[in-house]
């Protein structure tokens, strides 16, 4: 029902349904894209104040990716033009950075996914601007916990419904709701692949997951419904009853006794506050 094709280095791979599975070399490739998307993400956490447009963080995203030697993938694909996503508040996701400045009390999503030597490191993390109030902090605080537990589920064996399965469950435990119209997906060589990566999901269900397998994870969670809506611009996506909304994103890889994160904050700035 689900084809996997093996990769064995850094071949060409194309979008045709298969779900890949990766050696030695995609992990060596991996590791590198996850380590510079989470240095990106650590070195956001000083630029994140009251007063700074989005634009100014996304400038110093681009020039971080291009001065280590990377390219933003995010540039280019399907017509966007910036190096980050940053979405404030009510913007579940793909919110375009511009002349719109931080407030006190703003939670803020920060999504990057450098290019490095053809592997795509994919993540996100929620940053405060000022103090948010505690409703806000809390919902940053479950949906950080939700990826994690996301990620505990993933294993060989495991079915890739036991993900989604798991955030639900913690996300419904605390009332808030999971978005349904975004997913987690497949990538490496390429930004979008196979599989797509339900975060509401039923347990026991979808693709056996296997060593080698390459994906991110990435639920959006709302204080209010689950409902969203793309603005004109085409890209930002909202929440339709204007409710809080959070994201965190890893990008993980299947071994055989679990999974690797390769996004992972070498300074252990995973979630908010990063004292
Ligand atoms: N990084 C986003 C993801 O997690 C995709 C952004 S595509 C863009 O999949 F074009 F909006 F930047
Ligand atoms: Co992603
Ligand atoms: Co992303």
């Amino acid at each position: 029902m689900h084809e996997y094709q093996i990769v064995e280095g850094n071949e060409t791979v194309y979008r045709d349904g298969t779900i890949k599975l990766h050696g030695p070399e995609g992990f060596a490739g991996m590791r590198k894209a996850g380590r510079l998307a989470a240095e990106i993400l650590d070195a956001c956490a000083e630029l994140v104040k009251p007063g700074v447009t989005t634009g100014a963080i996304d400038a110093a995203i681009r020039s971080m990716i291009l001065d280590a030697g990377a390219v933003p993938a995010t540039m280019g694909y399907r017509g966007y033009a910036h190096s980050s996503c940053i979405s404030i508040n009510h913007v579940i996701c793909h919110g375009i950075p511009g002349d719109k400045v931080l407030k006190d009390g703003d939670i803020l999503n920060i999504d990057v996914t450098p290019l490095v030597d053809g592997w795509h490191g994919d993540s996100s993390r929620m940053f405060y601007a000022g103090e948010p109030p505690l409703k806000a902090r809390r919902l940053v605080e479950v949906t950080y916990e939700c990826l994690m537990l996301g990620i505990a589920a993933a294993r060989p064996g495991a079915r890739l419904g036991d993900i989604g399965a798991a955030i639900e469950a913690h996300a419904a435990k605390h009332r808030y709701s999971v978005v349904h119209e975004f997913c987690g997906h497949g990538l490496g060589r390429l930004f979008h692949d196979a599989p797509e990566v339900i975060h509401a999901a039923k347990a026991g269900t979808g693709p056996e997951l296997k060593p080698g397998m390459f994906f991110t994870i990435e639920p959006m969670i709302n204080l209010g419904k689950p409902w969203a809506k793309v603005l004109s611009d085409g890209w930002t996506a909202v929440t339709r009853d204007k409710s809080l909304s959070a994201q965190f994103e890893h990008s993980i890889g299947i071994t055989e006794d679990g999974c690797e994160i390769f996004t992972k904050s070498p300074m252990g700035r995973d979630c908010p506050p990063y004292l």
